[in-house]
């Protein structure tokens, strides 16, 4: 089985990861908690964790899980909750990580759960976003690269399971 047309390249993925955790090292202060939305954001934040290790951050790691789109390409517009991160949450900075914000539901509802934690100050952080296709507000502090309205798949991204061992980012035709 072969891959997918790319549209970002493994070295094109390694220079923006690179360079968005010297921004978020510059802007967050002191410790915080990277809270990855499970289980697309993986594969991105093990390489932000220590990309911004060598920015000179020292994150802690912890993983929500939100419901999937199953095998479709739309969203169903539903987000439950599947998984959930420790209370100690509580007052601690936090920057919440997902691959891709597309409505803004996933995100919005993460935002949403950490601040019932009550959460510190909070960042959003997406490797990419496709703002046309925004149904809810949902403010992106550190974005990776903004794409069209094309489905994509690969580092951690699927469609209906597959490509997430890809190392590129390829369009799904
Ligand atoms: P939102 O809740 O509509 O913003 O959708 C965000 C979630 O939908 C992301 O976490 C992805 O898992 C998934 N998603 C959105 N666009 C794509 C895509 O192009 N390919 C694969 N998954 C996608
Ligand atoms: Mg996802």
């Amino acid at each position: 089985m072969g891959g997918l047309r790319i549209l970002l390249s493994e070295a094109e993925i390694a220079a923006r990861v690179e360079a968005l955790a010297g921004e978020i090292a510059q802007s967050i202060p002191d410790d915080f908690v990277m809270v990855g939305l499970l289980k697309g954001s993986a594969v991105f934040v093990a390489d932000l964790a220590r990309a911004l290790h060598r920015a000179g951050a020292r994150p802690e790691i912890e993983f929500l899980r939100l419901s999937s789109y199953g095998s479709a390409m739309v969203s169903s517009g539903e987000v439950r909750l599947l998984g959930d991160i420790p209370s100690d949450i509580e007052g601690r900075q936090a920057l919440l990580i997902d691959d891709i914000v597309d409505t803004g539901r996933s995100i919005a509802f993460a935002a949403d759960l950490l601040r019932q934690r009550k959460v510190g100050r909070l960042w959003t952080c997406a490797l990419l976003d496709k703002p046309q296709r925004r149904e809810v507000e949902a403010p992106i502090d550190f974005v990776g690269f903004r794409i069209e309205d094309v489905f994509v798949a690969g580092y951690g991204i699927d469609h209906a399971e597959k490509y997430r061992q890809l190392p590129y980012i390829g369009v799904v035709d």
